[in-house]
């Protein structure tokens, strides 16, 4: 599977088989999360493989999604000292791991937001300035979705993606950018389009001005329900970088991140990051 192949693939799954990885997946894996610790902005990002088969009674009542996710034996736990853009550098590498264990036949789920974070926390001693912002179940999926899965794909309108015309822009944010117009970077803009989201929110803007692409960053109203320092949409633009830089290397586009700090928001679209375009 590419790269892109591995974005267009991945999907939430809520319902897993029970069994655990197999052989030295686990060793893999370990060296995998232990090597994955930078995003664009800065580094300090950590995370934990937990094996429920490994913990204590103690430990393992500490697990807890809400009936949410069915059968898991796996879950992929993060920290990230917090920073300004300290979310996107989460969202960035957890997005790396997501598409990690897609390429690798394997299921998984962003939880930002039903599961139980303090008692992840104990599994997972946050050190001073950390925060614990997401965990993913990783492992087979299930036979068939249980309702509850189906029940929150339904309700976040998961199958669906906004439009072209609502995320990306040529020039200013009147003009909307096509996939004809977008030549070499079209592909890698429909890998943010497919990204996944807080309740599928799909939050980013991007304005392309000569070979230079600027990252908006345009809020739900209302939705930062975890307080100041786990910030849901800038994780979800994390994730939007990750897409946009990995498809665009696949493809041998060159370039890198930049904070343009001149540049201000365009109404209520918060300026993230620019990746600039090089030769
Ligand atoms: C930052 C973030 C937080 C999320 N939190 C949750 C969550 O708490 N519970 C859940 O069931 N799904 C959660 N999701 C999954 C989204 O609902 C899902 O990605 C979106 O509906 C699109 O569906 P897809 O991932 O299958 O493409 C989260 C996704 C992201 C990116």
């Amino acid at each position: 599977m590419t790269l892109i192949e591995t974005i267009q693939a991945r999907r939430s799954c809520r319902t897993y088989d029970g069994r655990s990885l197999e052989g030295d997946a686990v060793a893999q894996w370990n060296r995998f999360l232990a090597s994955n610790t930078e995003g664009p902005f800065g580094g300090g990002v950590r995370f934990r493989l937990l094996a429920l088969d490994e913990l204590g009674p103690e430990e393992l009542s500490q697990v807890g999604t809400y009936g949410v996710i069915k059968d898991p034996r796996h879950f992929i736990i993060g920290a990230v000292a917090t920073r300004p853009q300290a979310m996107e550098d989460f969202g960035y590498c957890m997005e790396k791991n997501i598409l990690q264990a897609t390429a690798g036949g394997l299921a998984t789920c962003w939880l930002a937001g039903t599961f139980r974070r303090s008692g992840f926390a104990r599994l997972m001693p946050l050190r001073e300035g950390e925060v614990l912002p997401a965990v993913s179940p990783l492992g087979h999926a299930g036979e068939s979705r249980s309702l509850t899965d189906r029940f929150f794909r339904f309700s976040a309108g998961s199958d669906k993606r906004k439009p072209w015309a609502e995320l990306f822009f040529d020039g200013t944010p009147d003009t909307p950018l096509s996939p004809a117009t977008a030549g070499p970077f079209a592909t890698p803009l429909e890998c943010v389009r497919l990204a996944p989201s807080a309740s599928n929110k799909q939050p980013w803007r991007i304005v392309r001005v000569g070979e230079d692409y600027h990252f908006y960053l345009s809020r739900t109203p209302g939705y930062e329900k975890f307080g100041k320092d786990i910030q849901l949409q800038n994780m979800d633009m994390g994730i939007a970088l990750c897409h946009f830089e990995l498809s665009a290397k696949e493809l041998g586009l060159n370039g890198a991140w930049r904070r343009d700090a001149s540049r201000r928001a365009m109404g209520d679209w918060e300026y993230i990051v620019t990746w600039v375009t090089t030769p």
